[in-house]
């Protein structure tokens, strides 16, 4: 029976205002198995309906908003619906609410069952301009474009539903056509403070400066350096100014955070939105018989090549990858956990290890790697505690940079990071929340060139304690910060503003470097 003949069978009154002032329309064709005919049930189906419509299926919506059953019929052992609504009440929800109220109407009265929900049709039509790349959606059979309009065919049963599965499709398609609109990812910047302008000592790549004077080379890997003693003490004065000049005085606790991430760490993170193009994918063997490795050991030993296809079928899939933000990991430590109200703020920070991102190709110097050195802040506590540690950090960074490297540098209100990690743009829902970042000039490529981002200071809202589930023992809100010190990063921003020699070095900084050791020589 097609949606036509149904419409004549049992009309009802549309009001006004519904499925036309909304830009998004939901529309299920669907029938209701029920466990014997239900024929004689006529009448109070009927009144269910009209008082459905009225009610629960507006319940929750604006005005002149919510959901309506557009027409009905009874086939047997069967109730054939066909529901409209627009974003409010959607005809998912619509269903749900009705059937249970329902079950029990047909139980009571007549004692029979609803055995099951058959969709029949279930689409999303909603605004959009110009077509999208093509796409391959889970529970999504079709997708069509009409005037203007782009129509989905979803394939969801009633778990699909139940489990709001059409809700995330919708916001996934808003994300896409939002983004198409806006030409991909533009991300947010708004200056907030800049220092005076400096005078330069070096008008070269650092990396090359540093490259010429022995002081790193490449490693094997992409977007990877071996750091010489030299370059390695200057990470280190680095490592020893923060925590001298922050973490100390703050009263940051080391802690050592994994450097191997989960797929539930980066679940609860938000990270598993977004993150794939950038990380280091993580394979354990299936198993570490030697037996089951022997052949490939053989391999190796007569051909000298690693047989990449034969390990590919001997090793897992993957089940997280190498380290990326480094704050989320340290998460599950606190995990499902209620804490004392005068524990907080928490002050920890992070220096145990690589962090690593597959960066975009072609050649770049130590600005720009796959595996970089970082010391990752982090703080929780109450909105109140987290925004003041926030600020000392600002404050005490601004003593770094002015008066110890004395850079030229500028600060800029931006995407959060979390945010952008996650393949979002724009800023924040809270104004309070959100990422600062550090950027320097590099005076190789120009004043009004791009400058780099040397580290960010964030307030991240309570998204991690929330996601990690951890609480306050008072019952208050709590939130987090994080900030990361990208060694490599200053090491950039340092030696192109500064150059490689002492000589031409801040006082405050040669200071604290002391000596820097001789390099391992070369013929
Ligand atoms: N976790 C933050 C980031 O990845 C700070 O290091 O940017
Ligand atoms: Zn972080």
């Amino acid at each position: 029976m097609g949606p036509g003949k149904r419409d004549e069978c049992c009309p009802v009154d549309r009001p006004e205002g519904i499925g036309n002032t909304n830009d998004i329309d939901f529309r299920l064709e669907c029938s209701l198995k029920t466990s014997a005919d239900v024929t004689m049930t006529q009448e109070v189906l009927a009144s269910f309906i009209d008082e459905a419509n009225r009610t629960i299926l507006k319940k929750g919506a604006p005005k002149g908003y919510g959901a309506e059953v557009k027409s009905w019929n009874i086939e047997g052992d069967r109730i054939s619906l066909i529901i409209e609504s627009g974003r409010y009440v959607r005809v998912h929800d619509a269903l749900l609410r009705m059937k249970k109220p329902l079950a029990s109407k047909l139980g009571k009265d007549f004692k029979i069952g609803i055995r099951g929900v058959d969709v029949g049709l279930y689409t999303i039509e909603m605004p959009c301009e110009n077509e999208l790349p093509q796409m391959k959606i889970p529970y999504v059979s079709d997708i069509k474009y009409l005037e203007g309009k782009v129509i989905l065919t979803l394939d969801v049963d009633e778990s699909a539903m139940s489990n709001r599965v059409p809700d995330r499709i919708l916001s996934l398609m808003e994300d896409k056509i939002e983004q198409q609109s806006y030409g991909g990812k533009t991300e947010h910047w708004n200056i907030l403070w800049q220092s005076e302008k400096k005078e330069h000592r070096l008008f070269e790549d650092p990396t090359t400066a540093m490259m010429n004077a022995g002081w790193l080379k490449r490693g094997a890997s992409r977007g990877q350096w071996i750091h010489g003693p030299q370059s390695t003490r200057m990470f280190r004065t680095f490592e020893k100014i923060v925590l001298e000049e922050l973490l100390e005085p703050m009263g940051c606790r080391e802690m050592i955070f994994p450097k191997l991430v989960t797929w539930d760490v980066w679940q609860r993170s938000g990270h598993a939105k977004g993150v794939y193009p950038e990380i280091y994918y993580v394979c354990p063997p299936k198993t570490r018989d030697p037996k089951f490795w022997e052949e490939v050991i053989d391999h190796y030993k007569v051909t000298h090549e690693v047989p990449n296809s034969l390990i590919k079928e001997k090793i897992g899939d993957p089940i997280g990858g190498l380290c990326y933000a480094q704050c989320p990991p340290f998460w599950p430590y606190l995990q499902g956990e209620t804490i004392p109200t005068d524990e907080f703020p928490i002050k920890v920070f992070d220096r145990s290890g690589t962090s690593h991102r597959y960066e975009s190709g072609g050649i770049h110097g130590m600005e720009r790697v796959d595996e970089f050195h970082r010391i990752e802040i982090l703080w929780v506590g109450t909105k109140e505690q987290v925004i003041k540690t926030a600020n000392e950090l600002h404050d005490r960074y601004m003593h770094i940079f002015n008066e110890i490297l004395d850079l030229e540098w500028r600060k800029a209100w931006v995407t959060p990071w979390f945010m952008a990690q996650e393949g979002l743009a724009g800023v924040a829902e809270q104004t309070e929340t959100g990422t600062t970042d550090y950027e320097a000039v590099l005076p190789y490529r120009g004043e009004d060139a791009e400058w780099l981002e040397f580290q960010n200071v964030s307030v991240n809202g309570n998204k991690y304690p929330s996601g990690f589930n951890v609480k306050c023992q008072s019952g208050e809100e709590l939130w987090s910060g994080c900030s990361g010190v990208g060694l490599e990063r200053w090491s950039s921003a340092f030696f192109a503003q500064k150059g490689l020699d002492p000589e031409n070095w801040p006082e405050e900084f040669r200071k604290r470097v002391g000596k820097i050791p001789e390099g391992i020589r070369f013929l």
